[in-house]
């Protein structure tokens, strides 16, 4: 493992090593206006939700590395407390990198990048008309992380209003995942997509405890074919099926077969278990994956 300590390194390995490693970011297309009424349009992937009630999302407009200035939104923001945070979908992302160039005060990035202004309800700056979700917000507090290049400044912006195009809600009125098409910002150029094939669930720990990792047998927190995430699923049970459970278990056709054809050979039908359970859990079986493995116990 290679350990670097933070004073060893210049401001962009720091920044490149940060922005690498935490990833990926969600992007805050933060819609803002100076005291004049002037638009301006930034992404920002400092930025997530830090509380639902109220409900506070903060993103940072840093000061610039290279001579230390500040950009338009913090300034902005400082000016006219509010901004509309919009959410970027794939359909949006070269627009919004284009709304990323460091044009001059006043120009408002909106035309620059061929977005559409809409009117917002409850505060000044216009929302995206294209973005699938716009929060107006007003700002409760601007905290400066620092004074030198590349500082970041929290702005800290309250929720007031929600605005959802109906084509991203599910059956139930629900945002679906499935529709959004998100992006976010990794290091360097990369940004990810969030498709089909790259969602995928996690049972929430269960309400009464999981009997975790460390209860659980060492064949099977050692196994060579088990992974972490298997581990996790296995530990996240209230309780083990018994032995008449297993026993009954041991009935089913793919397990029969599966021990006749390994019979007096005990390792490798401990390894054929494991991979059976290991198919199970990818297959979210979690009560199945417990009793292929706890044959080998009964
Ligand atoms: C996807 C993306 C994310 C960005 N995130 C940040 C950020 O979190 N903080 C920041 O200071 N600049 C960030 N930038 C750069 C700013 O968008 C850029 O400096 C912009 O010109 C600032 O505009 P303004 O001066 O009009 O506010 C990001 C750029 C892109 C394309």
């Amino acid at each position: 493992m290679l350990s670097l300590k933070i004073s060893d390194l210049t401001k962009p390995e720091i920044y490149q090593l940060l922005s690498s490693a935490i990833a990926p970011r969600p992007i805050c297309f933060a819609s803002t206006v100076d005291k004049e009424g002037n638009i301006n349009l930034s992404p920002f992937s400092y930025f997530n939700m830090m509380g639902a009630n109220p409900p506070i999302c903060v993103f940072s407009p840093s000061r610039r590395g290279r001579d230390n200035t500040t950009k338009h939104t913090l300034e902005n923001v400082l000016e006219v407390p509010e901004v509309v945070i919009n959410i970027v979908n794939y359909n949006m992302v070269e627009q919004m990198s284009l709304a990323s160039t460091e044009y001059p005060k006043g120009i408002n990035e909106f035309y620059k990048a061929g977005f559409t202004p809409i009117d917002s309800e409850t505060i000044k700056p216009p929302r995206v008309k294209e973005a699938p979700v716009q929060f107006e917000c007003v700002v409760n507090d601007v905290i400066a992380l620092g004074k030198e290049g590349g500082a970041g400044n929290l702005v800290i912006a309250e929720v007031k209003m929600i605005h959802l195009q109906e084509s991203i809600l599910d059956d139930h009125g629900k945002i679906d995942p499935f529709k959004m098409d998100f992006v976010a910002r990794l290091g360097g150029n990369w940004y990810s997509r969030v498709t089909a094939e790259s969602l995928f669930e996690v049972a929430k720990p269960l309400a009464k405890l999981g009997i975790g990792v460390d209860a659980l047998h060492e064949d099977i927190r050692n196994s060579n074919i088990l992974t972490g995430n298997h581990l996790g699923q296995l530990g996240n049970v209230e309780k083990l099926p018994d032995e008449d459970e297993v026993k009954l278990f041991e009935l089913e056709p793919e397990i029969k077969d599966l021990l006749d054809a390994t019979i007096g050979d005990a390792k490798t039908r401990s390894t054929q278990l494991h991979l059976k359970a290991a198919e199970f859990l990818s297959e979210r079986k979690v009560e199945e994956a417990w009793k292929t493995l706890l044959i080998d116990f009964f």
